[in-house]
């Protein structure tokens, strides 16, 4: 189920990263972010602020050096891009096991297999000029609704660089 949607504007890298880290108090072990849009449109820049507002020390790397990252916080944060993998591949990472344990958030997210995406939250991306991108978040679910609510509460001042 597909609600209506809730567009952000980001101007900077900065931007996206604070917007992910004021939506990161609001995650619990179980969620998962489906983070959709094309290439070079933010999609890490934003598992880097939800990293930093779930207070992970380790770095976010470029996901070109793996599949699957387990970045440590408050929770596990389960890094996910499924760019180089064709949707039955996706099937067959063990993701819903990496679940009971965090949070997944997962680039090319169109990709995981439907009963991951049951229940998320989609941001997707689109690029508007060179620092500019659109950011809109819609719900999948029951979980995915609670996640929207508390994008649509988060206020600009939580996102400030
Ligand atoms: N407002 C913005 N938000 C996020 N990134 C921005 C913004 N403006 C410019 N950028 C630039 O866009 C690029 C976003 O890169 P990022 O790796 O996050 O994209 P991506 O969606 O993960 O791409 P890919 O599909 O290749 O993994 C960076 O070079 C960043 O500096
Ligand atoms: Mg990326």
């Amino acid at each position: 189920m597909i609600a209506p949607a809730a567009s952000r504007a980001s101007d900077s890298p900065a931007r996206t990263e604070a917007w992910a880290a004021a939506l990161a108090p609001a995650l619990t072990v179980g969620d998962v972010i489906i983070l959709r849009g094309p290439l070079g449109a933010g999609k890490t820049c934003f598992v880097i602020g939800l990293a930093r507002g779930l207070v992970a020390p380790a770095r976010v790397r470029s996901p070109s050096f793996g599949l699957i990252h387990e970045l440590h916080g408050r929770l596990l944060l389960v890094h996910v891009d499924l760019y180089r993998l064709a949707e039955r591949e996706a099937a067959g990472l063990g993701l819903d096991e990496l679940l009971e344990r965090g949070v997944l958030a997962v680039e090319w997210g169109e990709k995981l297999p439907p009963a991951l995406r049951a229940d998320a939250l989609e941001i997707e991306f689109a690029i508007r000029g060179a620092a500019t991108r659109e950011l809109t978040a819609r719900a999948h679910g029951v979980r995915g609704q609670a996640l929207l609510a508390a994008w649509q509460a988060l206020d600009g001042a939580q996102a400030g660089p």
